[in-house]
C-alpha cells in the first residue's frame, strides 16, 4: 500500500503534457534501488501516467494513473516456459526509448471513415542479469483512452524457441467496482451471459473484461493484433489483481513461436464514462498494420436474408428430407423476395453435402463443393445476379479443420466462380473440439481461441482475398482489429446472436444486449442477425423484445453486414416495421454513442457513409426510461424529416411487446428529443435531410 502511494505521488509530479512533446529520444535509464520508477511516459493529453518499475527481485512492473489517481497499481511481466526458467526475476532496464505519432487514416468500410491514431510510445529494453542474459523488449502506447502494450523478444542464442506455458502479465486494478465478463474456457465457448459481479468476484474472464470502479471510472481489457498466439483471458489472483490466463494447446505449451517474435498488444481502455469506453474502441485498430490487401472495392457492406431462421425454427433443416430449406424453388422465392425489398443478399445454409446424421460430432463428411440433389447451385446463382442478389456462400466445418483446409481452395473457387463475394463460416463444436493436425499428422483436439486457430482464420481470411471474397466466421476467434490489416474479414460472431431467441431456454434478456454493446460490441462487427419481427422462437416462444428494439439493433449492434433475419411471410406481415430494416445503412461515415451505461441502456446516432443522413438507435434493459436526446449531431442550419419508431406508450416487453408507434416530425439540430423506451424496448429513427 505505502508503495503504491509514493507511486501515485511520483507520477502526479510525473504527468504532464510536457512529456508528450518528446519525439524519439532516448531517456536516461537510470538504474533503480527498490522501485523507483526507471522509465516514465504519459499520453498526449497528458491524464494518462504510465510508470515502468523494476522491484528489488528484478520484477519489470509497470503502473498506470489517471489524473493522478492510480488506475492499474504494480503489474508483473514475464513469460513461464516448458523448457527453460522462467523469464521473471533478475532484470534490468538497457535502454528506453520515446517517440509520438499524431496520424488520421481512412477506413474502407466502418463505423467511422477517419479514424486518429494520436498516442506517445515507449519502448523498454530489459535482459537478465544472470548468465542466461535474456533479453525482451516492451513497447508502451499511451492513447488518451487507453493504454497497451506487447511483448517483442528478439532472436538470442538463450531463447532460439519460446515454449510458452503462460504470459505472466498482470493488471492490478486498484479500485473496487463492477466487472461485466462472460466466463472463458466453457463448453459453449464465447457464447455466455454475462456476469455481473464486484470486480473481486471475477473468475476466469474472457476479454474484452468490462469494469466500472466506484469512482465511475471505465476499464475494458482486451487484446489488440492476435496472430500466430494463443487468445488471452483474464484471471483473478486475488481483490482486484487479475493475470493473463492464455488459451491452452492440444501441444503441451500454449504458444511456440520461434524468436524474433512480438505477441498480441495488451490494451486497457480507460474511460470516464460508458459512452467514452465505446469510442475508445478505435485503439484496437490503432494497434493493427494497416491494410495489406490494396484495393479492397470488392468488399461491400450490405444487408442480407437468409435460409437460415426456419433451421433455428426446427420449421426447415439444414439436412436432406421434408423439410431440406436449401432447395432450388424456395432460394428463387427468397432471391424474388429480397430482390423486391431491396436486398443484395441471400445466405443460403445447408445446400452442400454433410447435414445428414450427426453433423457435429466429427464434421467429417462436409464437402464444399458438392450440392444436395434437390439445390442447382449454378442455376440459384444465375437467377439471383440476374435479379442483383447475390448468394452468400455457408462453409459450416463443425470445427474440423482438417477436412475444412484439405477443401478450402476449391470451396473458394467454386463460390468465386458463381460470384459470391461473401462467405460465412462456421466452427461448431464443443470448447476444446476444434479437430486439427498436429505436426506430426496426427489428429489433436484444440481450443477455438487457441495459436492454432488464429493461424487457421488467417489462412482462410487470407486464401478467401486471394478470390475477393469476405469471411464471416460464426464461433469465431475474438476479434482484435484485424479487419484493419485484411478488410475482407467483415464480421464474425463470438457471443450469442438472436439464435439464442429461438431455442430454449434462457433467451437473451433485455440487459443482456446493453452489456453486449459495452464488451463484445468494443471489439469490432458482430452478425448479430436481428430483425424477428414476429418475436417469437421456436413453438411460438415468446422473444423478450419489443418491435421497435428489432429495429434498434441494427443501429446499436455495428456491423458492416446485416441480416433481415426474420423469415419474408413475417416482414410482409410487418410492412410498416419492415420499412425501417429497408432503409437503414450497415456503412458510417460517424458514429457517436450519444448516452449509456453498462447493463442499462445505449443510444447511439450513425451517419450514412456518403450521404448526409443519420440513423438513431436506443435500447434498454428490463427497465423503461425517458430522456431527452438533444439532436446537436444533425447539420445545423438544415431541415430533417425524422421517420420514428418507437415503443407505443403502453408497450413492455412482457405483456404488451407489439406495441409500436411509427410517426414522422421535421426536425433540426437545435431540438431535443423527447424519448420513452419501455421495458424491454428500443427506437429506431431516420433522419432525412430536408433542405434548408
Ligand atoms: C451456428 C451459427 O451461429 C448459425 O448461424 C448457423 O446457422 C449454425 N451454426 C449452422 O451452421
Ligand atoms: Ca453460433
Amino acid at each position: 500500500m505505502r508503495f503504491l502511494c509514493l507511486l501515485a505521488l511520483w507520477v502526479m509530479g510525473a504527468a504532464g503534457p510536457a512529456l508528450a512533446q518528446d519525439t524519439a529520444q532516448q531517456t536516461d535509464v537510470a538504474q533503480p534501488a527498490g522501485t523507483q520508477p526507471v522509465a516514465t511516459a504519459a499520453s498526449p493529453d497528458g491524464k494518462l501516467a504510465l510508470a515502468i518499475t523494476i522491484n528489488g527481485e528484478g520484477r519489470v512492473g509497470y503502473a498506470v494513473s489517471r489524473e493522478g489517481k492510480p488506475v492499474i497499481g504494480e503489474s508483473h511481466l514475464g513469460f513461464l516456459f516448458s523448457d527453460s526458467r522462467q523469464m521473471l526475476r533478475g532484470m534490468e532496464l538497457q535502454s528506453a526509448a520515446k517517440s509520438s505519432k499524431d496520424e488520421s487514416w481512412q477506413q474502407p468500410w466502418g463505423e467511422w471513415r477517419t479514424v486518429r491514431d494520436n498516442h506517445n510510445e515507449l519502448v523498454t529494453t530489459f535482459q537478465e542479469r544472470d548468465k542466461l542474459r535474456r533479453t525482451m523488449r516492451v513497447r508502451f502506447r499511451l492513447f488518451d483512452n487507453a493504454v497497451a502494450f506487447r511483448y517483442e523478444v528478439p532472436q538470442q542464442p538463450n531463447l532460439a524457441r519460446a515454449n510458452i506455458v503462460e504470459e505472466l502479465t498482470q493488471f492490478r486494478v486498484v479500485e473496487p467496482g463492477d466487472a461485466w465478463w462472460a466466463p472463458a474456457l466453457e463448453s459453449n465457448r464465447e457464447e455466455y451471459l454475462y456476469n455481473h459481479t464486484p470486480i473481486d468476484g471475477i473468475a476466469l474472464a474472457q476479454t474484452p473484461l468490462t469494469m466500472r470502479t466506484r469512482s465511475g471510472l471505465h476499464l475494458s481489457i482486451h487484446e489488440a493484433a492476435l496472430l500466430d498466439y494463443s487468445g488471452m483471458n483474464v484471471a483473478r489472483v486475488h481483490e482486484g489483481l487479475l493475470e493473463a490466463a492464455l488459451t491452452p494447446s492440444s501441444s503441451g505449451p500454449k504458444v511456440v513461436r520461434d524468436t524474433p517474435f512480438e505477441t498480441p498488444w495488451r490494451v486497457i481502455l480507460i474511460a470516464p464514462d460508458a459512452p467514452a469506453l465505446y469510442h475508445a474502441n478505435t485503439v484496437f485498430l490503432n494497434l493493427n498494420e494497416p491494410n495489406k490487401l490494396g484495393d479492397v472495392s470488392w468488399v461491400k457492406p450490405r444487408k442480407y436474408v437468409g435460409i437460415w431462421w426456419g433451421m433455428h425454427l426446427d420449421t426447415q433443416t439444414w439436412n436432406s428430407g421434408p423439410k431440406h430449406g436449401a432447395t432450388t424453388a424456395y432460394a428463387k422465392r427468397m432471391i424474388d423476395f429480397a430482390a423486391r425489398h431491396g436486398f443484395s443478399g441471400l445466405l443460403v445454409e445447408g445446400w452442400n453435402k454433410g447435414w445428414d446424421g450427426d453433423w457435429f460430432a466429427t464434421g467429417d463428411d462436409f464437402s464444399f463443393t458438392e450440392a444436395y440433389p434437390d439445390f442447382d447451385i449454378a442455376e440459384v446463382s444465375r437467377y439471383g445476379r440476374r435479379k442483383g442478389v447475390r448468394l452468400i456462400g455457408h462453409h459450416e466445418t463443425a470445427a474440423n479443420i482438417v477436412n475444412y483446409e484439405r477443401q478450402l481452395e476449391p470451396g473458394l473457387d467454386l463460390y468465386r466462380r458463381l460470384g459470391v463475394d461473401t462467405i460465412k463460416t462456421g466452427y461448431v463444436s464443443d470448447a476444446g473440439g476444434v479437430q486439427a493436425l498436429d505436426p506430426n499428422g496426427r489428429r489433436v483436439f484444440e481450443w477455438h481461441e487457441g495459436q492454432v486457430m488464429s493461424r487457421h482464420h488467417l489462412k482462410v481470411v487470407e486464401e478467401a482475398a486471394e478470390r475477393r471474397i469476405a469471411i464471416n466466421p460464426h464461433e469465431p476467434i475474438k476479434d482484435t482489429g484485424l479487419r484493419r490489416t485484411y478488410p475482407n474479414w467483415v464480421s464474425r460472431e463470438g457471443q450469442r446472436g438472436m439464435e439464442y431467441n429461438a431455442w430454449g431456454e434462457p433467451k437473451n434478456p433485455p440487459h443482456y444486449d446493453t452489456e453486449l454493446v459495452f464488451t463484445r460490441m468494443l471489439s469490432g462487427p458482430m452478425d448479430f442477425t436481428p430483425g424477428i419481427l414476429s418475436l417469437t422462437g421456436r413453438g411460438n416462444t415468446p422473444i423478450p423484445s419489443t418491435l421497435a428494439r428489432q429495429l434498434a439493433y441494427y443501429v446499436t449492434i455495428y456491423s458492416p453486414i446485416q441480416m433481415a433475419a426474420d423469415l419474408p411471410e413475417n416482414y410482409e406481415a410487418n410492412p410498416g416495421p419492415f420499412q425501417f430494416i429497408k432503409d437503414v445503412a450497415v456503412d458510417w461515415d460517424d458514429t457517436r454513442m450519444l448516452a449509456g451505461s453498462v447493463g442499462d441502456y445505449a443510444v447511439v446516432a450513425r451517419k450514412e457513409r456518403g450521404r448526409p443522413t443519420w440513423f438513431l438507435g436506443a435500447i434498454t434493459d428490463e427497465e423503461a426510461r425517458t430522456m431527452t436526446l438533444p439532436l446537436s449531431f444533425l447539420e445545423r442550419g438544415r431541415r430533417y424529416r425524422a421517420e420514428i419508431y418507437r415503443d407505443g406508450d403502453d408497450a413492455d416487453f412482457r405483456t404488451n411487446p407489439r406495441s409500436i408507434v411509427i410517426e414522422r416530425r421535421v426536425v433540426r439540430s437545435t431540438d431535443s428529443m423527447p424519448v420513452r423506451l419501455a421495458a424491454g424496448g428500443g427506437l429506431a429513427v431516420r433522419f432525412v435531410p430536408l433542405g434548408r
